[in-house]
């Protein structure tokens, strides 16, 4: 039996809610497969446990999810660049693939689209290099061609995975020479040797509104951290909210996997928030390790209460709570073999 060593960051606000919404139901996986077995170990890091202890995430922790095969990590809350930040870039996962899917029942704009995120995970303005003033700010933004290559490389092996068709360029070279010029660049490169795979480009502004009145025209977008972060919160927007959009931080040998929200502290507290992004983060987890069949099991269950439409959380224009939905997903798990 496959035996995973996964470390739990369940954070601050909801995320809590949420990470215990998706262990359930992997838990209930675990036993319903027989297949494979979880060890879950969980850490305490971000706001709750910075005011506690003074640091937001213990350089023992950082070790412990580092010696783990994954981790599952939920969302924290102002500490997050003292938290997910760091477990990003110090473990190289130089590759945020953030998928926004429209599915059964979830208000969205357009009826369609099914698009994949590659954002590059460890420079751009994420870097932190600044100073600052009281009346003056200055940040550097790091763009160099050997993580933009591995990105671009990173777009195109997934579509040819994924049987996707087209890899879309993201940037602002017109403005941005040195550093969208040479991402731009580095993207042309790579997809000379893909051609099966189409390649065009967008400048972030008009695809921002692309995105929301063509969203449709979107496949793999690949692009910088910075716009990667705005435009997978807009796609997320446009195939209905942040409740249902799952994220991953993928490294050559380490993965991290973590709804794309925050801490929400707006609802926290109330057993109101999706976890549906959370689950669809542990559905990539379980693809990643290689659990093909449990990957797809949960996702068709997460699909099947959608269409039901009974367990919908308040995002969803439903009334259930966060456990409803944990129940109804783990009752369309009953049904299925993984
Ligand atoms: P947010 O993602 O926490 O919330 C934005 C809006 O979406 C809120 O109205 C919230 O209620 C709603 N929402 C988010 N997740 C939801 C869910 N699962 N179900 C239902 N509704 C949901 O972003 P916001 O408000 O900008 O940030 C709150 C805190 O989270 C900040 O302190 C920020 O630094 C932190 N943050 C942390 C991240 C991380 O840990 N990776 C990522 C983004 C923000
Ligand atoms: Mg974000």
């Amino acid at each position: 039996m496959a035996k995973y060593r996964v470390a739990v960051i369940p954070g601050d606000g909801i995320g809590p809610e949420v990470m215990s919404a998706a262990v359930n139901v992997l838990t209930e996986m675990e036993n319903g497969s027989g297949k494979f077995d979880f060890e879950f170990k969980e850490y305490m890091a971000g706001d709750a446990y910075k005011a506690k202890t003074g640091t937001a995430m213990t350089e023992e922790t950082f070790e412990a999810v580092k010696a783990s095969d994954v981790c599952l990590f939920s969302a924290v809350g102002e500490t997050a660049k003292e938290v997910i930040i760091p477990l990003r870039q110090r473990l190289n996962l130089y590759a945020n693939i953030r998928p926004a899917k429209v599915y059964p029942n979830v208000p969205n704009v357009k009826g369609q689209m099914d698009m994949v995120m590659v954002r590059e995970n460890t420079e751009c303005l994420y870097k932190r290099i600044q100073d600052g003033g009281p009346d003056w700010g200055v940040a550097l933004r790091v763009i160099t061609r050997q993580a933009s290559e591995r990105i671009a490389k990173y777009a195109f092996e997934l579509a040819r995975r994924e049987g996707r068709h087209k890899v879309t360029c993201v940037h602002k070279s017109n403005m941005m020479e040195t550093t969208c010029g040479l991402f731009q660049d580095s993207c042309r490169k790579v997809a000379a040797s893909y051609s099966d795979i189409s390649y065009n480009e967008e400048i972030v502004d008009a695809c921002a509104m692309k995105m929301v009145m063509y969203p449709e025209r979107f496949d793999v977008v690949v692009t910088t951290n910075l716009f990667g972060d705005i435009l997978s919160d807009l796609a997320a927007g446009v195939v209905g909210g942040l409740g249902m959009a799952p994220s991953a931080n993928i490294g050559d040998n380490m993965a991290i996997f973590e709804p794309v929200h925050g801490s929400a502290p707006d609802i926290a507290g109330k057993g109101i928030a999706n976890p549906i992004a959370q689950m669809l983060s542990a559905g990539m987890m379980l693809d990643w390790l290689g659990e093909k069949q449990a990957a797809k099991a949960l996702e068709a269950s997460i699909v099947e209460v959608l269409k039901e439409g009974r367990a919908l959380t308040p995002d969803l224009r439903g009334t259930a709570k966060t456990k409803d939905v944990t129940k109804a997903v783990i009752a369309h798990l009953g049904d299925k073999t993984f």
